[in-house]
């Protein structure tokens, strides 16, 4: 079945790890291999070859090249460009969703909801092309005019994260690109597979309709390409998607050749229930969260603050779903099964090491919690109860499926536990009491980049800015003005007058 799929989707045995533009995959074989591992059976899937140096001064210097048609392409034009993008995901969404189920090892319906996202994103990026707007001013001379435009940024690097292998890309390049930029994307050398067939969907796509080069792929078996395009002055934009740590670096190479950085990092996202809360939307608000996509979202559910007056309840509730989820933890590929593997095996060991510091720290595991004796990477998702907020296992993300179950008596008491861990990504609050809801809302409530009511922590929709404060980054990507990020801005002023008013007032005469 999976020779199948990767033949369907252009991919080999051993496929060309960057794309150099004028339609040519580099041919090298100079770089290294990377070997993506299917997380199921712990099996190679194919390999990618890892671009070289040389490669890599290919794709920019064309990359440069390309910019210079691009950035004066209508911008509308350039929409037409990300329309044809998502049609092609479109006719390729169900062998697309499959590989990342493959790869990646997220469920079936969740690998197509993946590609879905792109879809939307590209619908939202062709409206977005018509709507780069910026504001007019009234000048407080007379016979001037003033007004900001915003214009293309130029090269923008974009490194991505195994766990949405392919839509946290298309929310930077499509936005990117109606926005007049050119990309380089350099994947999770977890997932270069999904990255590649993305990139052939795509720029088959585009080159068919004589569209210039605007996507090129590089790909680094470690990290040593990854820093070089983190450093290179030649790129003006930054985008990275990963963990806190290696964020904080990003961030201090780009801010010393004061680049700019758009950062989503770490998130460590709760939900709160509170007395009134509906827990028939509860409840599998919570399971997706915390189980869904194994626990690998960044906005995926870690913490869970319930009144102390129904925490028993809540928690019995939850055993008992879980050990549903139990019987349906299983390839991924099968759209029948809930959860997958996780993507590796230091994530195992990861979710071993955090289980045995929460039980170490005094904590009650309620249930899973163990490695599934199988081949691949899977582990029964846990519940943990009996700790604190400010353990240390608690405070730190994780990236498996674990939830820390904490009471609580005040919904102040509430909403310090859920600001007082140091990511600030995605929260939640299930209430039916509106003066709850809005204090949850409030500049003193939730100090996240997204806080819901009555929805869970993860699934955001792209029609938001997606991010977050704190460890998280920052950064804010996706819908909204978001589109911003991957411009310049500039103010002009217009005398259409017989004279040179200097501004405020000051005499300057000669
Ligand atoms: C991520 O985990 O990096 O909100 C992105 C969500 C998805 C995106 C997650 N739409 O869960």
């Amino acid at each position: 079945m999976s020779s199948e799929l990767l033949k369907a989707l252009g991919l080999d045995a051993t496929n060309a790890g960057t794309y150099l533009g004028n339609g040519e995959w580099s041919t090298a074989t100079g770089g290294e291999l990377i070997t993506p591992v299917n997380p199921t059976t712990g099996e190679a899937i194919a390999q990618v070859r890892a671009t070289t140096d040389d490669e890599y001064e290919t794709v920019i210097a064309r990359a440069q090249a390309a910019f210079k048609v691009w950035r004066t392409t209508p911008a509308p034009r350039r929409g037409e460009a990300v329309r044809l993008c998502g049609e092609a995901l479109r006719a390729n969404k169900d062998a697309l969703g499959s590989l990342v189920a493959l790869e990646m090892g997220k469920s079936k319906p969740e690998g197509d909801g993946e590609v879905q996202e792109m879809i939307d994103i590209a619908d939202f990026a062709v409206g977005q092309s018509r709507m780069l707007y910026g504001y007019t001013m009234h000048s407080e001379r007379p016979g001037h005019r003033m007004y900001e435009q915003y214009h293309p940024l130029g090269l923008v690097g974009i490194i991505s994260a195994f766990n949405f292998p392919v839509a946290v890309w298309s929310w930077n390049a499509f936005l990117a690109a109606i926005c007049g930029d050119i990309c380089i994307w350099k994947p999770s050398n977890k997932t270069p597979l999904t990255a590649i067939a993305s990139m052939k969907v795509c720029n088959d796509a585009l080159r068919e309709a004589g569209f210039p080069d605007i996507f090129f792929l590089v790909n680094d078996a470690g990290t040593t390409l990854s820093e070089k395009l983190v450093e290179d002055r030649r790129v003006p934009l930054i985008s990275f998607t990963g963990s806190t740590a290696v964020g904080r670096t990003v961030n201090e190479k780009v801010a010393r050749r004061l680049g700019r950085c758009l950062l989503e990092l770490g998130g460590n996202n709760a939900i709160i229930l509170d007395e009134t809360a509906d827990l028939k939307l509860a409840v599998p608000g919570i399971v997706f969260g915390a189980v869904g996509t194994a626990g690998q979202r960044c906005t995926s559910t870690r913490r869970l603050i319930v009144h102390r007056s129904i925490y028993q309840d809540v928690l019995a509730t939850l055993v008992k779903a879980y050990k549903q989820v139990e019987g349906k933890i299983g390839d991924p590929t099968d759209a029948a099964n809930l959860m997958g593997p996780l993507n590796s095996e230091s994530a195992v060991q990861q979710f071993l090491d955090a289980i045995a510091q929460a039980k170490a720290a005094g904590g009650t595991i309620e249930a899973g919690g163990t490695r599934i004796d199988r081949a691949g990477n899977f582990v029964l998702p846990a519940i943990v109860s009996g700790l604190q907020n400010s353990d240390a296992v608690v405070q730190h993300e994780t990236f498996a499926p674990i939830l820390y179950v904490m009471p609580y008596d005040t919904l102040d008491e509430a909403i310090d536990l859920q600001n007082g861990v140091p990511q600030g990504l995605s929260s939640s609050i299930f209430t039916q009491n509106l003066k709850t809801a809005e204090r949850f809302l409030s500049a003193a409530g939730s100090d996240c980049g997204i806080a819901n009511i009555n929805i869970g922590t993860s699934g955001a929709e792209i029609g938001g800015a997606f991010g977050g404060e704190k460890d998280t980054g920052g950064g804010r990507e996706s819908g909204s003005d978001a589109w911003k990020v991957y411009m310049r801005r500039q103010t002009n002023t217009i005398n259409y007058s017989d004279s040179l008013p200097l501004a405020q007032g000051i005499k300057f005469d000669l």
